[in-house]
């Protein structure tokens, strides 16, 4: 196949930044996707609607003149969060979720939720109003092996979760390993975004030939066998699966450091980096459900009309794009793509 057209897709997991990188990132997601559900993990985080409705006014001033593009914003669950924020949200029309990260466990979650446990109150007014909760799925636990934190969280806190509240709609965001993916064609209500550089690289990358910052998200990447189940997952046409990249831009000198921040960066070139998935797979065929149709229809929100081409051609991924201070690397920077969006 040399032309791939589909319906225009969304983003259903990304970071925007705020400032200065938000203008530098969003031209890029705006070229690719229609919509986007917008992380709330700013410093400080966006905790109430009107939090949120100053974020998506300076996200939708960024946007470049004469394109569409939709914000769809969430909320930063916190140790006080309340039911009456959940309300107010529902009202709002514009947040479409509230995202839960255990404190400590990842970029800007100093805010996150101690237990998950005191968030009772607020996930039952979520089911009763039926706002979905995103999930960062790991404990933030420092005993608990890096590798094992998305698998712990899932029996010790995901299950019991769903068994007091099977009718909360969720979504395991960016799964990275069998034992999520086995747990959510087994439950109800529940979903799962998968990112590009989970269904494209194991663990090995990140220790080719030396440290690898570029490679380092969170979740981490798994091995081989787990990559494997989420691709399977992703090509296997269950609306369970659908397209997050969980894109979340730091800058060169954040990540080539000491101490590097976790986060990879594919808003350039989500769509080129997926299809190329799905090419290797066999299962072209499978993209467009995948990355414009199962994820509005979890949301309940209508798919897009306008179309996208793909075309297969051969381009160099940039080494780097201006960003801030200190410019952006790309996932997989340097390297060949085939596919390409017109
Ligand atoms: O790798 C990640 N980066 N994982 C997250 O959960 C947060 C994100 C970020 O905001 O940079
Ligand atoms: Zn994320």
């Amino acid at each position: 196949m040399q032309k791939l057209t589909i319906t225009r897709p969304d983003d259903w997991h990304l970071h925007l930044r705020d400032g200065a990188a938000l203008k530098a990132v969003l031209p890029h997601t705006v070229r690719q996707f229609a919509r986007a559900i917008v992380m709330p993990n700013l410093k400080p985080p966006v905790r109430s609607v009107v939090d949120a409705a100053a974020y998506r006014d300076r996200i939708i001033a960024a946007i470049p003149a004469g394109k569409q593009f939709e914000p769809l914003m969430t909320l930063y669950l916190t140790d006080n969060t309340s039911p009456a924020d959940i309300i107010a949200a529902k009202a709002s029309q514009f947040v479409k979720a509230v995202k839960y990260y255990p404190a400590g466990a990842t970029t800007n979650s100093d805010f996150g939720v101690t237990d998950i446990r005191k968030c009772d109150p607020v996930f039952k007014a979520m089911e009763q109003v039926d706002m979905p909760l995103l999930l960062h799925g790991e404990v933030a636990d420092r005993d608990v092996d890096m590798f094992d934190r998305e698998k712990v969280f899932i029996e010790k806190q995901l299950l019991p979760l769903k068994q007091r509240f099977p009718n909360l709609r969720v979504v395991l965001e960016h799964i990275t390993t069998s034992d999520a993916v086995q747990f959510v064609l087994a439950a109800h209500n529940i979903a799962a975004t998968i990112t590009p550089q989970h269904l494209l690289f194991n663990r090995n990358s990140l220790f080719k030939g030396g440290i690898r910052p570029h490679f380092y998200c969170l979740p981490i990447l798994k091995r081989e066998e787990h990559r494997q189940a989420l691709l399977q997952a992703a090509i296997s046409g269950n609306p369970k699966f659908f397209l997050g990249t969980d894109s979340a831009p730091h800058s060169r000198d954040s990540k080539e450091n000491s101490c590097g921040c976790a986060g990879c960066y594919s808003a350039l070139h989500a769509m080129e980096l997926y299809a190329e998935v799905f090419e290797h797979a066999d299962a072209l065929d499978k993209l467009e459900a995948f990355a414009s149709f199962y994820g509005p229809d979890f949301y309940q929100l209508p798919r897009n009309t306008e179309q996208i081409t793909l075309a297969k051609t051969t381009w160099r991924i940039p080494d780097e794009v201006p960003f801030t201070e200190s410019g952006l690397v790309p996932l997989r920077a340097g390297q060949e793509m085939t596919w390409q969006m017109a």
